[in-house]
């Protein structure tokens, strides 16, 4: 049984997203599993109440496997990213799923939380939403709603897919000249990784030690 479940709501292979949910997992020192919901099946709560007096999802996906994970669980690190500026769709269908265990019995009260946001969107582009605050913002009041307790996020600017798409310095659409300039090119800009950042890995190895010292402390 996983004392900490990752769980990443990013659809791109081995993402940073991915890297840093599982960066933070591994400096907990405790015992973790990771779930990357793109590989999973995983519908929207349909508000149709039947967890109400069991505390079980009846919707038959991967849903009450993670529900039965993370009723388990005594922290976790969410991660998501920010298309169209707010929380991606998986990870908030991740928390919605959740649902199931709040009823009568407050099944999420007294866990630990992380949120990690991968954004696009440098801070303050004219004309656009702060997207990575949006998405923190969106797990924290989750957290609050449920009574988790929120230990911290980390925000980390990552790639925006026009990078890899081979059209990113011609095509009318690229989002590397919304958010960079009529200027910037896919050279330019370049590919971000977290592992190129000290400063971020300071945070997840602080963010997993802090889970960890909330979990040992929980246990006493
Ligand atoms: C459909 C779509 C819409 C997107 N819209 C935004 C956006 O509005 N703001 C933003 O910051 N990033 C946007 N992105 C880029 C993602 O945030 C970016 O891919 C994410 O940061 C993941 O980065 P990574 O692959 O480096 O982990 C969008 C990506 C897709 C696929």
């Amino acid at each position: 049984m996983a004392q900490v479940l990752g769980i990443s709501g990013s659809p791109v292979t081995n993402s940073n997203t991915d890297r840093a949910v599982k960066r933070v997992l591994e400096h907990t020192g405790l015992e973790t599993e990771f779930f990357k919901l793109s590989q999973l099946k995983l519908a929207p709560c349909y508000a149709c109440l039947s967890c109400v007096d069991t505390n079980q999802c009846v919707v038959k996906d991967d849903g009450q496997m993670l529900a039965q994970k993370f009723r388990e669980a005594k922290a976790f690190v969410l991660g998501g990213w920010t298309p169209y500026s707010s929380l991606d769709a998986r990870t908030k269908t991740f928390m919605e799923r959740m649902y199931c265990l709040r009823h009568q019995n407050g099944l999420n009260r007294g866990k630990f939380g992380v949120s990690v946001i991968t954004t696009a969107c440098t801070p303050r582009v004219p004309g656009l939403p702060p997207a990575a605050e949006t998405a923190t913002s969106q797990i924290g009041c989750w957290m609050m709603e449920e009574g988790i307790t929120n230990l911290g996020s980390l925000v980390i600017l990552g790639n925006v897919p026009c990078i890899r798409c081979g059209h990113g310095d011609e095509c009318e659409m690229s989002g590397i000249k919304m958010l960079w300039g009529p200027e910037a090119t896919v050279a330019s800009v370049g590919v971000r990784s977290l592992e190129d950042d000290p400063d971020l890995l300071g945070i997840a190895e602080k963010l997993g030690q802090e889970i960890r010292q909330a979990v040992l402390r929980a246990d006493d």
